[in-house]
């Protein structure tokens, strides 16, 4: 019979591609999300990406009483949480509002899940759980915390609750997934990353710099210790960073337990080389200077992905030109939308 998977979130710039990717592979898709940082017509855009609509519920996770009622309607057999608040910034000056979001809603998700007997799970996690302090590149093994926003902090407490959760019944499959730096779109076009207001993080402020929304990129500091002096990321496509998941309900079905796996490609570029690459891939001036460092930025972190490729058969298989193609073609699809 053909798997049913639950993604909190699943409108989302991550949670629409991981949705493509499910229903590509056969599953039956259901989507819980609540349209606060994303829209309906996703849902029907997933669909005709894949000539198949998930079933969309316009819940809020935290309100327990619609979770429950999506799971009495539907065989749920595994969750992606993808659903929370996420801007780093907003994080800092809100945060009850983030500890409150993101803590409730998952509290509710994993009780209403035990309830229905729904006991694996994939989460969104970040790369951001690792802190300031430890050396790159990063592995599982590394201790984590030391988050320097709220937004962090929430990442990390939910991996803690769901640690704690695996430890305590064996029944439970738990995956922390953590992400580094996702960029990129469909190559249809069709779905996409679509920030509220002025972009916070670099490849929505690149693209809609490409596109004349914005007038100029500004590289926040030219003067970190790496070989062109801007900071380094390691930046992964979105689609790659959908397979993962895929592969990781995979491993969810297969054992049991808590473990993190970073996804990442393992391959740090500059902030520059990431410009540089959009222009010429997609033969447009990204007009920008490079200007003050922003606080609270580390120099360079990437992933160590040796984990991934090993319990996951999975790796990034996209590079940076496909990230900045498909960031543009989306960028030019969704004006105006
Ligand atoms: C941040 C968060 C991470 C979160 C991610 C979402 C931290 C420490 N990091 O990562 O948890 O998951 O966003 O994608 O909380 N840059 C510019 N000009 C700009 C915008 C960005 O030069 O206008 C540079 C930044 O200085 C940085 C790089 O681009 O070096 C990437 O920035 P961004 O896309 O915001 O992601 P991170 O800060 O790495």
């Amino acid at each position: 019979m053909e798997r049913t998977i639950l993604l909190t979130g699943g409108a989302g710039f991550i949670g629409s591609h991981v949705a493509v990717e499910l229903l590509q592979q056969g599953c039956r898709v259901i989507i819980a999300d609540d349209l606060s940082n994303s829209c309906e017509d996703v849902v029907q855009r997933i669909g005709a990406i894949t000539g198949r609509e998930p079933i969309f519920y316009q819940t809020d996770v935290a309100d327990r009483a619609a979770l429950e009622r999506v799971f009495a309607a539907e065989p749920v057999e595994a969750v992606v949480h993808l659903a929370g608040y996420k801007a780093v910034g907003e994080s800092v000056q809100k945060p009850l509002m983030y500890y409150r979001n993101n803590l409730d809603s998952t509290l509710t998700l994993l009780e209403v899940m035990d309830a229905h007997d729904v006991r694996q799970i994939i989460f969104s996690s970040s790369a951001t759980v690792y802190g300031e302090k430890n050396p790159i590149p990063y592995t599982e093994q590394m201790p984590t915390g030391g988050c320097t926003n709220p937004y962090g902090w929430t990442k990390y407490m939910i991996e803690q609750m769901l640690k704690d959760l695996a430890a305590s019944d064996p029944r439970w499959s738990a995956v922390c997934l953590r992400y580094f730096n996702p960029v990129g779109a469909h190559e249809s076009g069709l779905i996409g990353e679509a920030p509220n207001g002025i972009p916070n993080n670099l490849m929505p402020y690149v693209t809609q710099t490409a596109a004349g929304i914005r007038k100029e990129l500004t590289v926040f500091g030219g003067d970190y210790p790496t070989p062109d002096g801007t900071c380094m990321r390691d930046f992964i496509h979105v689609v790659d960073l959908a397979r993962g998941h895929a592969a990781a309900l995979e491993y969810a079905r297969r054992e049991s337990g808590w473990i993190a796996i970073n996804l990442g490609s393992g391959r740090p570029s500059s902030v520059l080389e990431l410009v540089h690459t959009f222009q010429e891939a997609n033969d447009i001036p990204v007009p920008h200077r490079v200007g003050d460092r922003r606080e609270g930025d580390l120099a360079s972190y990437y992933a160590d992905a040796t984990r991934a490729k090993e319990l996951l058969d999975w790796q990034t298989e996209k590079t940076l030109a496909d990230m900045c193609r498909d960031s543009w073609r989306w960028q030019q699809n969704s004006q105006g939308k």
